[in-house]
C-alpha cells in the first residue's frame, strides 16, 4: 500500500535577497519537510504585484528566489517547487473566497494596516485581498501544514475562517490549514548592529546574505558591537555578546564555542579573535550555498525547466481540487 503523504504548502515572496535569518527561520524548514510530507512550495508573485507593480525586475527575482532555494537543499524533484503565476486555478480561487471575504474582517488585518500606512499613495483593492489570495494558494491543495513565521498567523487564521465557510455553506471540501514549525522555539538569528533579528528590509550591514561575497561577510562580522571585555569571573554577558556566541552557535563547532565561553567566564576572552573566528566560520558556511545560486543562476534553461515541472505538478493537484470545488458550488451545468 502507497502511503499517502500529509500536504504541505508555503510561498515565498520575490522582493529581495534570502539572508541567514530566512536560511534558519523558514528554507531549513523546508528542506527538512521535503522528505516527510508532500510539499508545495510557490514563488508568491502575484502577491508581490500588490505592492510592487513595476515588473522590470520580477522575472530576475524570481530566478533568484528559486535559485536560492534550490542552493540551499530543496529538491526540485521532491517538491512541487513552482510560480504562482503559473497556476490559473489560483485565480479562480481566489474569485470564489472574494465572495466569502467580509471586508469589514480584511480592513482590520495588521499586515493590511501596516501596508496603508507605509504606502498612502496604492491602497489597492488586491492589497486588501492579499489574504484571500494566500488562502486560494494553500486550499488549491489542500494543504494541512503551512511554514510560516509568526508574522503570517493571522493569514492563516482568516484562511480557517473560509474554510469553514466554505464548507457550511457548499459541502466538506477543505481542511483547515495551521502553521507549522518543526522545533517549537524558534532558533534565534539576531542581527549584527544588536538591535533584534536579521530581518529583510533593515539595515543591510547587519545582514548576512546568501549572496554575500567572502569579503563582505568578513568585514560585516568584524564590525559587529563588542566592548573591553569581562573584568570579573563568571559575569553576566551583556546582549551583544550573547548575540556573537549565538550567532557562532548557528555555524561554528561545539569546541569552538567551548573555547571562547571558557576565556570569557576567565576573562581572557579577545574579541579581535572571537570575530575573526565567527567570520571565517560564516564564510565557510555561505560561499558553498552563494557559489551554488550563482550556477544555478547562469542556467536560465535550468530554472524554466524547473517552473515547467513545478507548475505541472502543482495544476494537477489545484486541478482535482477545483472540480470539487466547482461541483460543490454548483457550478457544473
Ligand atoms: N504572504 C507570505 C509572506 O509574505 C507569502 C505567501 C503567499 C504565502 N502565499 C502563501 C505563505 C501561501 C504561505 C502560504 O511571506
Amino acid at each position: 500500500m502507497i502511503e499517502k503523504k500529509e500536504i504541505v504548502m508555503s510561498g515565498i515572496r520575490p522582493t529581495g535577497f534570502l539572508h541567514l535569518g530566512n536560511y534558519f527561520g523558514a528554507i531549513r524548514n523546508y528542506v527538512k519537510m521535503q522528505e516527510d510530507f508532500d510539499c508545495y512550495f510557490m514563488v508568491a508573485d502575484l502577491h508581490s504585484l500588490t505592492t510592487h507593480p513595476d515588473t522590470k525586475q520580477l522575472k530576475a527575482n524570481v530566478h533568484r528566489v528559486l535559485a536560492e532555494n534550490i542552493a540551499c537543499g530543496l529538491d526540485p524533484d521532491k517538491v512541487a517547487l513552482y510560480c504562482q503565476s503559473q497556476i490559473f486555478e489560483t485565480s479562480e480561487l481566489y474569485l470564489y473566497l472574494n465572495m466569502l471575504a467580509y471586508t469589514g474582517e480584511l480592513e482590520k488585518t495588521v499586515t493590511f494596516k501596516d501596508k496603508v500606512r507605509q504606502n498612502p499613495d496604492n491602497i489597492n483593492a488586491g492589497l486588501l485581498t492579499y489574504p484571500v489570495l494566500m488562502s486560494a494558494d494553500i486550499l488549491l491543495h489542500r494543504a494541512k501544514y503551512v511554514p510560516v513565521g509568526k508574522d503570517q498567523e493571522q493569514h492563516l487564521e482568516i484562511a480557517r475562517t473560509y474554510v469553514n465557510r466554505f464548507n457550511y455553506r457548499y459541502g466538506e471540501v477543505f481542511p483547515e490549514p495551521y502553521a507549522f514549525n518543526y522545533n517549537q522555539e524558534l532558533v534565534k538569528v539576531p542581527s549584527l548592529d544588536g538591535t533584534g533579528k536579521m530581518s529583510k528590509s533593515e539595515n543591510q550591514m547587519a545582514t548576512l546574505y546568501l549572496a554575500d561575497e567572502d569579503d563582505v561577510i568578513r568585514k560585516k562580522v568584524m564590525k559587529t558591537k563588542t566592548d573591553a571585555g569581562p573584568t570579573e569571573i563568571n559575569s553576566a554577558k551583556p546582549d551583544y555578546i550573547i548575540n556573537i556566541f549565538e550567532l557562532m552557535k548557528l555555524v561554528s563547532t561545539e569546541a569552538v564555542i567551548l573555547k571562547f565561553e571558557a576565556e570569557y567566564n576567565n576573562c581572557t576572552i579577545r574579541y579581535g579573535d572571537m570575530k575573526k573566528q565567527l567570520a571565517e566560520d560564516m564564510v565557510a558556511f555561505i560561499s558553498p550555498i552563494r557559489n551554488r545560486i550563482n550556477t544555478i543562476l547562469k542556467d536560465e534553461q535550468y530554472l524554466k525547466d524547473i517552473m515547467k515541472k513545478g507548475a505541472i505538478k502543482a495544476r494537477l493537484s489545484a486541478g482535482a481540487t477545483m472540480l470539487k470545488v466547482r461541483e460543490a458550488i454548483g457550478l457544473n451545468y
